[in-house]
C-alpha cells in the first residue's frame, strides 16, 4: 500500500470524522477537538488516496504528548497507527525531546499492545472520576500560596499530562487554582484548570494523601464549580478516592512513557 504521512488540512476533517464516528461504544471526541488541533499544528494524517489514520502531537520542553490516534477500521493491523506514532516521535527527536507520553484506557487492549510493541511502558495508572457541581458550604480548604512542587511533578491540562515546576505552581497559586486541605498533618491538594475544548468543564488534578482532607476538597470543588457556572467536574488522580456524594469512578487509564534514545 502506498502510504503517506503529512500534516492535516481543512479538507481532511469530513473524511476523518466519518471513520471516527463509532470509534468507542460512546462515539468519539475528535469532532470536538479537530479545529483546535488543526490550528495548533502537528495533526498528522496517514493517507491512502483518502485519510485512513490520524494522530496529534503536542511538543513541550521535556516531552511529546501523543493523542487522538485513530485508524479507519478497514485499515487496522497494517502498522498505520505505529507509523503515525513513529512519525510524531521522529519530529520530537529532531527537537531533542527525550520522552514521549500517551494516555490509554486500561481496557483498550489493542492500543496497549500497540504501545508496548513500540517500547512504551506503563509509567503510572490514573483514575478518572466525575463529580457534579452542587451548592455546599461545608469545606475546610485553603488556597495554597506557597507550594513547593517536589512531590507534584505533573498536572493535567485539557487531558494532557504536563510537567509542573515551581514557577508554574506559583502562577497557579497566584490565580487561586491550587487548593489544599490538611487533616491530622496530612494534606491533599488539587490543581484546578479549565478544559480548552469542552465548555464549562473543570479539570482537576488531585493529589490525595488523606481521605478526610480529600473530602473537604471534593466538597469545595462542588461548590466552587456551582458558583463559577461549570456544568461538570473531571478529576484525575493516581489515588483511590473515598466515597463521596455524586463522585463516580469512570475509567482507569495507563499513562504510557517511552525514553527516546
Ligand atoms: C489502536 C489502533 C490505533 C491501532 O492501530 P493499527 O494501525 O491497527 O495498529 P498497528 O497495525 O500499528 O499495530 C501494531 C501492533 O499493535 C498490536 N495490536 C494492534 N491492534 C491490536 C489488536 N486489535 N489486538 C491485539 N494487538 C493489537 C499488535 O502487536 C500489532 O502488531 P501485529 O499486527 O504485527 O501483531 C486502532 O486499533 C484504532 O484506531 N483503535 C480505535 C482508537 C483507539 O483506541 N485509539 C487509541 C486511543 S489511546
Amino acid at each position: 500500500m502506498d502510504l503517506m504521512i503529512r500534516e492535516a488540512n481543512v479538507g481532511d476533517k469530513i473524511h476523518v470524522l466519518k471513520f471516527c464516528k463509532g470509534t468507542f461504544s460512546w462515539g468519539d471526541y475528535i469532532d470536538q477537538v479537530w479545529d483546535s488541533w488543526l490550528s495548533e499544528g502537528n495533526l498528522f494524517v496517514c493517507e491512502n488516496k483518502l485519510p485512513i489514520g490520524i494522530c496529534h502531537a503536542f511538543y513541550s520542553k521535556d516531552r511529546i504528548w501523543i493523542e487522538g490516534i485513530r485508524v479507519d477500521p478497514n485499515f487496522r493491523r497494517q502498522k498505520i497507527g505505529s507509523q503515525l506514532i513513529k512519525h510524531a516521535e521522529f519530529i520530537g527527536k529532531e527537537k531533542n525531546i527525550s520522552f514521549s507520553y500517551m494516555l490509554i484506557d486500561a481496557q483498550n487492549t489493542a492500543s496497549l499492545s500497540m504501545a508496548k510493541s513500540l517500547n512504551y511502558d506503563i509509567f503510572q495508572t490514573w483514575d478518572f472520576y466525575s463529580l457534579d457541581p452542587k451548592t455546599n458550604s461545608h469545606h475546610a480548604v485553603d488556597f495554597e500560596k506557597s507550594s513547593d512542587c517536589k512531590s507534584y511533578t505533573q498536572y493535567v491540562k485539557s487531558w494532557r499530562w504536563l510537567p509542573l515546576d515551581d514557577e508554574l505552581l506559583s502562577l497557579f497559586s497566584q490565580q487561586n487554582k491550587v487548593v489544599k486541605s490538611t487533616v491530622d498533618g496530612n494534606a491533599s491538594l488539587a490543581i484546578i484548570t479549565d478544559s480548552e475544548h469542552f465548555d464549562r468543564t473543570m479539570i482537576v488534578t488531585l493529589f490525595s494523601d488523606h481521605d478526610g482532607a480529600t473530602i473537604q476538597i471534593l466538597s469545595f470543588l462542588q461548590n466552587h464549580a456551582m458558583n463559577k457556572n461549570y456544568t461538570r467536574i473531571q478529576i484525575l488522580t493516581t489515588n483511590k478516592l473515598p466515597k463521596f456524594d455524586t463522585l463516580e469512578h469512570k475509567i482507569s487509564f495507563c499513562l504510557m512513557k517511552k525514553y527516546l534514545i
